[in-house]
């Protein structure tokens, strides 16, 4: 029984299954197309949304202030360090899956496992996370323009209970129980469902011109911006000192969720070994740059104080309140708005894709039930991964609120990390001499060592809530493999035949 539950897969196994299949993934990607993606599923709801409640704090945590410049280098330290031990996994074993496939090769069948349920987390929460966010922001520019969805078709009931009643007064009723769910998370999630069924190329195509638009916002926010900053606003720095600056990063660690996404593309990826390490480390440096100027400028727009006097809508929506504050036109903010709508789009897809593949490895191992595997005859797309994706997505976004999603997601996916600093170590031991295509510097224990600490690190400052439902989450997964994935698990049947 033990001996089942650490049962690694064989390397030969895993590379042979996704090449020997007569409907495999066709491999269009180069590594322009994978930094595009890493940039796409990376920059969205991190920078356009969480900032602010990062430099502000709120009732559970204390605000970095202008430090929110520091909360970012530290996170994407702390995202270099895991970073390179993806890359090394992803070029050693190019195979869809991410994490799961890497822990299932080094960790054992019961890891892969909590590794494959743990990155629903990243994945698919998160992405309810950036539908919540998306439909906020698609809101207030569709309002903007004259056009008002009722409010009770874009906001989640609990939300709405605690903070806006009157949307729940103001709600249609059905036998006494108000209708208040969000609709226009539901119309996104469904709209990239399609997108995604019809094909990888016309996605990824979608995904380029996306990451277009986004990043010339985000450089017209930072090049406005400058012209009205004001250096004394970045005095104090850091108001609230290293806990403020680590509370902060533990927030913007959702802002950089995606450039791991990149290990997902592994068999639709040209030259696996030489192009995933390069997708993943670009896209973490580009977003970085990215992430570091627009912190800059925000911060220099707004003082603290004014920071901590934001409302909870006004903190979700960061750029544009800055911009307003500074007495911007209605114009630019309209296109900052625009930008953004379309920055959540592209993470929603990347994300959406990234879940399917994941779901598709674990029920080519018989983890999951087979149809999840199933491909495509004409789009050669996992269809049936990627329409289950979006229904999970889609209703959970419909009900749920973005704060605790945001924090599980954060949580899971810093635990998913940590396994993967791991699996580095582990492999270098088990299969030193596979050809890897790229190695993390200074050895085999440093970079994982420090990457596995410093992701710990940042979960010690997410809100201890948080932590508990991710316990929850992973019981909930225990019970699931003990009742199907032990039962069906196709490498143990290969080992009783
Ligand atoms: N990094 C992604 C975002 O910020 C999840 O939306």
């Amino acid at each position: 029984m033990l001996r089942a539950l650490f049962a690694t897969k064989p390397f030969s196994a895993l590379i042979a299954e996704t090449e020997n299949s007569p409907r495999s993934l066709r491999r269009v990607l180069g590594p322009g197309h994978l930094i595009a993606l890493g940039i796409g599923a990376t920059v969205g709801a991190g920078i356009f949304a969480t900032i602010g409640t990062a430099a502000a704090g709120d009732a559970q945590r204390p605000g970095a202030g202008p430090a929110l410049i520091l909360s970012f280098v530290l996170t994407a330290v702390v995202c270099g360090l895991t970073a390179l031990c993806y890359a090394e996994l992803a070029s050693l074993v190019p195979v869809a899956g991410s994490a799961y496939t890497y822990a299932y090769a080094t960790l054992g069948e019961l890891a892969a496992w909590i590794i494959g349920w743990d990155l629903i987390l990243e994945y698919a929460i998160g992405n309810v996370a950036v539908a919540i966010s998306w439909a906020n922001y698609c809101n207030t520019l569709l309002s903007g323009m004259g056009l008002n969805v009722p409010r009770w078709l874009a906001i989640d009931y609990r939300t709405a209970a605690q903070r806006m009643p009157d949307i729940v007064a103001g709600a249609p009723h059905m036998l006494g129980v108000p209708i208040v769910f969000n609709l226009l998370a539901i119309v996104i999630v469904a709209v990239l469902t399609a997108l995604l069924v019809w094909g990888i190329r016309e996605s990824a195509r979608v995904n380029v011109a996306m990451v277009a638009v986004k990043l010339a916002v985000l450089a017209l926010f930072v090049l406005v911006g400058t012209r009205f900053m004001r250096p004394e606003n970045w005095r104090p720095f850091a108001p609230n000192g290293f806990a403020g600056v680590a509370a902060g990063a533990a927030i913007v660690f959702f802002a950089y969720i995606g450039f791991d996404a990149v290990s997902t593309c592994a068999e639709e990826t040209r030259r696996p070994g030489r192009d995933l390490p390069i997708g993943i480390l670009g896209s973490l440096a580009a977003s970085t740059i990215i992430y570091v100027a627009v912190a800059a400028v925000f911060t220099g727009l707004v003082p603290f104080p004014a920071l901590r006097n934001l409302n909870a809508a006004e903190q979700a929506e960061p750029l544009t309140v800055a911009l307003r504050y500074v007495g911007r036109s209605d114009a630019l903010i309209g296109v900052v708005a625009l930008g953004s709508v379309v920055a959540h789009t592209a993470v929603l897809l990347v994300f959406q894709l990234g879940q399917a593949r994941i779901f598709m490895a674990m029920a080519r191992d018989g983890l999951l039930p087979p149809f999840f595997a199933r491909i495509h005859p004409r789009f050669h797309t996992p269809h049936v991964a990627t329409i289950a994706t979006g229904i999970l997505v889609g209703s959970a976004a419909a009900v749920t609120n973005l704060d605790e999603m945001v924090d599980l997601t954060n949580v899971g996916t810093l635990f998913a990390f940590v396994l993967v600093c791991i699996g580095v170590c582990v492999l270098r031991f088990k299969v030193p001499d596979r050809p890897r295509p790229f190695r993390v510097p200074l050895g085999p224990f440093a970079i994982p060592a420090l990457g596995a600490a410093a992701c710990l690190g940042l979960i010690v400052y997410l809100p201890p809530t948080s932590w508990l439902r991710f316990v929850a989450w992973l019981v909930v997964g225990l019970a699931l493999y003990a009742l199907y994935g032990a039962r069906h698990s196709r490498l143990r049947q290969r080992a009783q035949a």
